[in-house]
């Protein structure tokens, strides 16, 4: 794809390297001791802004209410968008062809910006599919156990609902602690108590989670998995395009990312990782694996990965896809790496510190819904209720109608809820009645009492974005909390 157009002047300014980012971030900010309350990172966001501002121009976001919602669905770049639909008027006019470019190029493109081997990448629907076929594909006995976070999104609740029903599996939860001030170890901690060797099968948790935006340490989790011979299996729907993605180096087996939503591909699509070989970070065996959705004929039908098998193009293989929008999604990975995701994944968190940093400044320390000191949990979604009053926090029917008039008068999508009652816990187990309408069905780390955390709204800090954007939003929800007698 031809260069971004961006500013020549602008396009010339190198990327920061990370020392300098976590110096002009006064080392706060990313670099695990940022406090929400610290000064926000007001010198990166000075020098950055105009870049990102010239970046912005690539969207077709509406800039009366900055679209924040990120985390449900990007938008994509006009110039990819221009190609898509060149691609798609190319196979209207002839619908012949089934690829508009071999997946190996695809999976190529994307394989080079998140760090992995092109036997490793598959081409996905969504995040959704990517989670469906490997829970799925792994290689269940009667007996064994999948432990969970309690942090996970109804689509793959569902699925792990199903798979381990299907195959006699027992699921397991470890609640991840959520104080402001909650350290990675912690959650590694509580996962370990989960643990039960030689039952557990897989860990299964998102990095960046649904509910609240914790970046769950996948690194450290992947390791305590490996020391016990468990598979990793992580939930990225947020963590490609927001994060630089450095797959091969993470330690943990498989992935379900989103096309779609911060890596701004077109809708319906996705990347499944599945480790392909012993590497530096992960030299454990290779877990039996299952095609579930293949056209590969000579595949292996055992789950096995005889030396050589291409993974990624056997899990790609299947039927007629549109391929105008597999084409896209290469092409939006390849801008990014063109822009630079490191100074992406810098600008964004950077971003959502100074969010944070407004909406404690208008609602004080006990909105904030997520942890936010230590760097390595914290991710471009910030989670609050901005409610003084504990019952209000956990209102559904008010939280409902903040969210609707947020939209309605205000211009603002604004996720809200959390799984309730309808996660992992339900009725007739007595534990799901401690569970309220939209509340994050969290677990006490230690204990796994039931310990459901206020209802959530979330908003997204894309690159599009600037300060402004965040100060307009809080004026916005100051507004409403008013007007809802808060
Ligand atoms: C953590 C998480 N996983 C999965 C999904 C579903 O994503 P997709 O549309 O890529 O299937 C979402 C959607 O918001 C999500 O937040």
């Amino acid at each position: 794809m031809r260069p971004v157009p961006l500013d020549a002047k602008v396009a010339a300014q190198a990327p920061m390297d990370r020392r300098k980012f976590l110096a002009l971030a006064g080392g706060g900010v990313l670099a695990m001791a940022g406090d929400a309350t610290a000064k926000p990172a007001a010198s990166l966001l000075d020098l950055e802004e105009p870049f990102f501002a010239k970046f912005a121009k690539l969207f077709a976001i509406s800039h009366e209410h900055k679209y924040l919602v990120a985390s449900q669905k990007g938008s994509m770049p006009i110039p990819v968008l221009k190609r898509f639909k060149e691609g798609l008027d190319q196979l209207a006019a002839d619908p012949f062809p089934v690829y508009l470019e071999p997946s190996a190029v695809t999976r190529a493109k994307i394989a080079k910006g998140y760090g992995a081997r092109v036997d490793e990448i598959a081409i996905a629907r969504n995040t959704t599919d990517a989670i469906s076929q490997i829970l799925n594909g792994l290689d269940w006995r009667p007996g064994d156990e999948l432990l969970c976070s309690t942090l996970e999104y109804p689509n793959c609740v569902a699925t792990i609902r199903r798979v381990t029903a299907r195959f006699g599996v027992v699921i397991r939860q470890f609640g991840v602690p959520v104080r402001h001030d909650t350290e990675a170890e912690e959650i590694v901690a509580s996962a370990r108590r989960g643990l039960r060797p030689g039952k557990t099968k897989a860990l299964f948790f998102s990095c960046p989670a649904h509910p609240n935006g914790l970046a769950l340490p996948a690194r450290r989790l992947a390791q305590l998995a490996q020391q016990h011979g468990v598979i990793t299996v992580v939930d990225g729907a947020h963590y490609g395009g927001m994060f630089v993605p450095r797959l091969d180096e993470m330690g943990v087996d498989f992935w379900g990312i989103s096309g779609h939503k911060w890596q701004c591909g077109p809708g319906g699509t996705g990347i499944l990782y599945a480790r392909n070989a012993a590497l530096a970070a992960n030299a454990t065996p290779l877990p039996r694996f299952h095609l579930v959705r293949s056209g590969a004929l000579d595949a292996p039908t055992d789950g096995s990965r005889p030396a050589g098998f291409d993974l990624g193009a056997a899990l790609s293989l299947y039927g007629f896809p549109e391929s105008a929008d597999w084409r896209a999604l290469g092409e939006s990975c390849e801008l990014w790496d063109h822009t630079g995701r490191e100074r992406i994944q810098h600008y964004i968190l950077a971003l959502a510190d100074y969010a944070r940093e407004q909406i404690t400044a208008a609602f004080g320390h006990e909105a904030l819904l997520q942890p936010c000191r230590d760097g390595e949990l914290k991710s471009g979604i910030v989670a609050f209720n901005p409610f003084p009053k504990p019952e209000q926090r956990r209102d559904w029917k008010l939280c409902e109608e903040f969210q609707a008039r947020m939209l309605k008068e205000c211009g603002y999508h604004v996720g809200c809820g959390g799984l309730g009652h309808n996660g992992l816990t339900r009725a007739p187990d007595p534990d799901a009645a401690a569970f309220f309408e939209g509340c994050i069905p969290n677990r006490d780390p230690v204990t796994n009492q039931p310990a459901p955390g206020d209802i959530p709204f979330r908003i997204g800090t894309p690159a599009w974005c600037n300060r402004a954007d965040f100060d307009r939003f809080t004026a916005a929800c100051l507004g409403q909390v008013k007007k809802l007698g808060g």
